[in-house]
């Protein structure tokens, strides 16, 4: 069974011993928008859904706890809940990976020169994305934080934490590698909290060493879910965060091979092995997967805030589609991008560009544009995105990418992966499972109960479901990019 705890919705999966699907039951949770720049989760309400979702799962596939050999977590990464260790109660709703309210204190840090160091302790550029300042802001602004901090009660961690806490009761406080990693306070060769960075961040390190989780391998024994859920007794033997399991699904496992989701934000992970390479191109360096008793493997990271929320928002906010599915037919309802070009910078821009001080651009519009052109424009941008990310790997590598493995939501696209493949100038190898995710939350506990033995035996479970060549002149392919960037260019200091 994989609990896939995404940005926007969570799924409960159950998958047979040759690899086979047997049941998926998701649900949408609330998005809260406090302020312009601010998105909140309610971690009860994900609790709540995780504990419906796996009872639904069981109930749909006729089965019961007894008939789960093991439990894979995976979730979006970086989101941080605070909660007291007493009550088991979130102090504050989850400060989601894609809030920009920390922006000043990570502006603070970098004029002061902490940008390096960082990088090459942790693999991440300062940056509010990750969780260290939003634990920051929550001990600043919050009493209830501070005042358990103070007595030793308060608990931080990813909703992987979370979910683990709160399955076996309290019992476990742990997350794992590749979740630690993309906190700032873990040291990415050693795979460890480096607690003297709070002094960097306005932390106490005694306050970060009583309050944050125990970092495992992600194919590991986290313990055994408690009584009085449907799920009790199984044990939970592998924990991932989404990105990775995704890579984990596609069966990434060697240096060279890359994957991208296509999820709420875009992210292409490339396997670089045993050695953590640190990027002079904007990427991130990140723990790919850790298998017990053996060293991490790395990941330089694009990670592309905005891709299915753009979707989102077309649907809820711009009201020009009812359904997400209705984007597919309104943007082939045009030829083309009609010269409209759309910068869903909403959080800023990450990767490669990293410019907090971004907002969301429409640019080009003619009276000619229709409501078709502006659905193209979202759709193109992640494209658009991954070849800004698939440029920086090739500058940090010096190898040209040949081959990239895609799945996600967005990635059922035909049309948005014929496009993909003609602007990256690279093969696309979609896998039939999009739901890579849940996928390898599932192989990594699998492998932790023995279902499997070896990575080698995963790789034999992988099956293609669509391959795209590029199919493009290099001269128009050279003019739709340099209008990209021009469109990046607008995008970038306008602060909201
Ligand atoms: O780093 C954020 C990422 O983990 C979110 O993933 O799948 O919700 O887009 P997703």
């Amino acid at each position: 069974m994989a609990l896939d705890l995404g940005t926007t919705s969570t799924r409960v999966a159950l998958y047979d011993a040759e690899g086979n699907t047997v049941t998926i039951v998701a649900r949408e949770h609330q998005q809260y928008f406090p302020q312009p720049g601010w998105v909140e989760h309610d971690a009860t309400e994900i609790w709540a859904n995780i504990r419906e979702l796996s009872a639904l799962a069981l109930a749909r596939a006729q089965l019961t706890a007894t008939d789960i050999a093991a439990i894979g977590i995976t979730n979006q990464r970086e989101t941080t809940v605070a909660w007291d260790a007493t009550t088991s109660q979130p102090v504050h709703r989850a400060i989601v990976w894609q809030d920009a309210r920390t922006d000043a204190i990570i502006e603070h840090l970098i004029s002061n020169g902490h940008n390096t160091a960082i990088q090459q302790t942790t693999g991440l550029n300062l940056s509010a994305y990750f969780s260290a300042s939003k634990m920051t802001w929550l001990l600043a602004n919050n009493d209830d934080a501070a005042r358990l901090a103070a007595s030793g009660s308060l608990r931080f961690g990813t909703i992987d934490s979370w979910i683990i806490w709160n399955l076996t009761g309290g019992a476990v406080h742990a997350t794992d590698i590749t979740n630690g990693s993309r906190t700032s306070l873990m040291n990415i060769r050693t795979g460890s909290w480096d607690y003297e960075l709070g002094h960097v961040f306005g932390i106490d390190p005694k306050v970060l060493e009583s309050s944050l989780p125990q970092i495992y391998p992600s194919v590991y024994d986290y313990g055994t879910v408690a009584q009085g859920l449907a799920v009790a007794g199984v044990p939970i033997t592998g924990v991932l965060g989404d990105q990775q399991a995704a890579s984990f699904g596609q069966t990434i496992f060697a240096a060279g091979e890359a994957k991208n989701t296509y999820g709420t934000g875009c992210f292409l992970l490339y396997n670089t092995g045993a050695e953590p390479v640190f990027s002079s191109s904007g990427l991130l360096t990140t723990v790919a997967y850790q298998l017990p008793n053996e060293d991490p493997v790395y990941a330089l990271e694009g990670s592309v805030a905005q891709a299915g929320s753009v979707v989102q928002w077309l649907r809820d906010q711009f009201g020009i589609i009812q359904n997400s599915q209705d984007i597919e037919a309104l943007a082939n309802s045009v030829e083309d991008h009609g010269g409209v070009y759309f910068v869903p910078a909403f959080s800023g821009l990450f990767a490669p560009w990293w410019r907090a001080d971004a907002s969301g651009t429409i640019i080009g519009l003619t009276s000619y544009a229709t409501a078709g052109h502006i659905a193209r424009a979202a759709l193109d941008a992640t494209a658009y995105q991954t070849l800004d990310v698939v440029k920086a790997v090739e500058a940090d590598t010096g190898q040209k990418l040949r081959r990239l493995n895609v799945d996600g939501g967005m990635s059922v696209n035909d049309q948005l992966m014929q496009f993909q493949a003609d602007i990256l100038d690279v093969d696309i190898h979609r896998s039939a499972d999009v739901e890579t995710t849940a996928r390898g939350a599932a192989y990594a506990a699998g492998l932790g109960a023995g279902i499997w033995a070896s990575t080698n035996e995963l790789r034999a479970l992988w099956h293609a479901g669509g391959h795209w060549t590029p199919d493009i002149v290099p001269e128009k392919r050279a003019r739709l990019v340099a209008g990209w960037h021009a469109a990046i260019e607008h995008a970038i200091g306008w602060p909201v």
